[in-house]
C-alpha cells in the first residue's frame, strides 16, 4: 500500500486548478470581514455543511458566491499565495492554473487587480518555494460569445501575464464550438488553448474541443470512454487528460471512487494525469487526489511515479524544463 508521504512527496505539476477553487471558508471569512461583505453563513462549519452537491451546477452556484468576497488586488494575491502553500507541501513543482476574470468583472473588480493580484503571488511562489508556472484564462462557458470576447480585449494588455485560455463553467448545452472565434484569436496571439470537456457532456465535445479550439490538454476527458475512435485518437496524439477523481466523486461523476476510471484510462494508454480543480470544495489537495484513488483502486508505487511523470510530460513547458523535473522522479 501507498502511503500519503510517498504521495505528496513524488515531484509533480497540477494542470487542472481553478484558483478560486481553493478558497477556504476560513480565508472566506477573514476576507468577508475585512471587506464588509456579509455571507449567508454565520461559520466556516455551515459553509463546509453546505458542500453537498448533486452536480456541477450545485456547485458552481456556491462557487460564485465563494469568490464574491474577493475585490482588493491583496485579496487574489493572499488567495494565490495560500494556495502555492498547500501544493508546495504536497509537491507540486510546476503548476499551470486558471483563473475566472468574468466572475470578478462582472461584479465590478477591475481585471488589472485580478490579474496584478494573482501573477504578484505566482512570482512570489516562483523565488520562494520553486514553483514555476503558467496562467490560464477561463471563459466562462454558459456567458455569451460576444463576453467572452470582451475579456479577450479586456486582457490584452496584460497578456505577458497570460500564457493560454480555457473553456469552465457549465458544460451541457454550452459546447466548445461556441467560442470558435475568441480561441482563433487567442491561438494566433500566441497563447495555448486548453477546455473541459466530457466533465459532463458528451464525446462529441471532445472532438469539438480538439478541432475547433485546436486545444493541447482535454481537462476531465471522462467521457471520452463512451467513445472507442476517440480513445485511440486520444492515444495516437497523446492527448493529455487532467482527471480530477474527488472532484468526479464530490460532483457525482461517478458514484463511487471505486468506481473511478482512472485506472481503465490508464490500461487504454490515455496520456492522464491527476489533479485537483477546487480543492477547498472537494476535500483534497493534489497529494489527497493521488493517495485517495491509489488507496481505493489499488495503485502501485509505479502507477503513481508514471502518472506523476505524465504531468510533466503535460505542461507547456520547454522539453529541457520538462527533463530537469522528470529527473527528480527517481
Ligand atoms: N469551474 C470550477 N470548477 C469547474 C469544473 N470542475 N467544471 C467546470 N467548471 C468549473
Ligand atoms: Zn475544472
Amino acid at each position: 500500500m501507498v502511503t500519503k508521504e510517498f504521495c505528496y512527496n513524488l515531484p509533480k505539476a497540477e494542470l487542472h486548478l481553478h484558483i478560486e477553487g481553493t478558497f477556504e471558508p476560513e480565508l472566506i471569512f477573514t476576507i468577508a470581514q475585512k471587506n464588509n461583505v456579509t455571507l449567508k453563513y454565520k461559520s466556516v462549519e455551515e459553509i463546509r455543511k453546505a458542500y453537498n452537491f448533486s452536480n456541477l451546477q450545485d456547485f458552481l452556484d456556491i462557487y460564485y458566491q465563494g469568490m464574491s468576497v474577493l475585490i482588493h488586488e491583496q485579496d487574489f494575491f493572499d488567495l494565490t499565495w495560500a494556495y502555492l502553500q498547500k501544493a508546495h507541501e504536497q509537491g507540486v513543482k510546476h503548476a499551470e492554473i486558471f483563473f475566472d476574470p468574468q466572475g470578478h468583472t462582472a461584479r465590478g473588480v477591475s481585471f488589472e487587480k485580478v490579474i496584478t493580484g494573482i501573477s504578484g503571488a505566482l512570482e512570489k511562489g516562483q523565488k520562494e518555494l520553486g514553483i514555476s508556472y503558467k496562467l490560464i484564462m477561463c471563459f466562462l462557458r454558459h456567458l455569451s460569445e460576444q463576453d467572452a470576447l470582451k475579456t479577450w480585449e479586456e486582457a490584452k494588455p496584460y497578456l505577458k501575464n497570460i500564457h493560454g485560455v480555457g473553456l469552465d463553467s457549465s458544460e451541457v448545452g454550452n459546447p466548445p464550438s461556441k467560442f470558435s472565434n475568441v480561441y482563433t484569436k487567442a491561438r494566433e496571439a500566441g497563447l495555448f488553448c486548453v477546455a473541459h470537456a466530457g466533465e459532463e457532456g458528451p464525446a462529441s465535445y471532445i472532438y469539438e474541443a480538439l478541432d475547433i479550439l485546436k486545444v493541447v490538454r482535454i481537462d476531465h476527458g471522462n467521457h471520452s470512454l463512451d467513445d472507442q475512435q476517440l480513445v485511440d485518437r486520444l492515444v495516437k496524439e497523446k492527448m493529455p487528460l487532467t482527471v480530477c477523481p474527488l472532484s468526479n466523486l464530490k460532483l457525482k461523476v461517478v458514484e463511487d471512487l471505486s468506481k473511478h476510471p482512472l485506472k481503465k484510462m490508464m490500461d487504454a494508454g490515455l496520456l492522464v494525469t491527476l489533479n485537483s480543480d477546487d480543492p477547498a470544495y472537494f476535500g483534497g489537495y493534489i497529494g489527497d487526489n493521488y493517495f485517495e484513488i491509489a488507496k481505493t483502486l489499488n495503485l502501485s508505487e509505479d502507477d503513481l511515479k508514471l502518472l506523476a511523470k505524465n504531468s510533466i510530460n503535460a505542461t507547456q513547458l520547454d522539453q529541457s524544463s520538462k527533463n530537469q523535473l522528470l529527473e527528480k522522479i527517481a
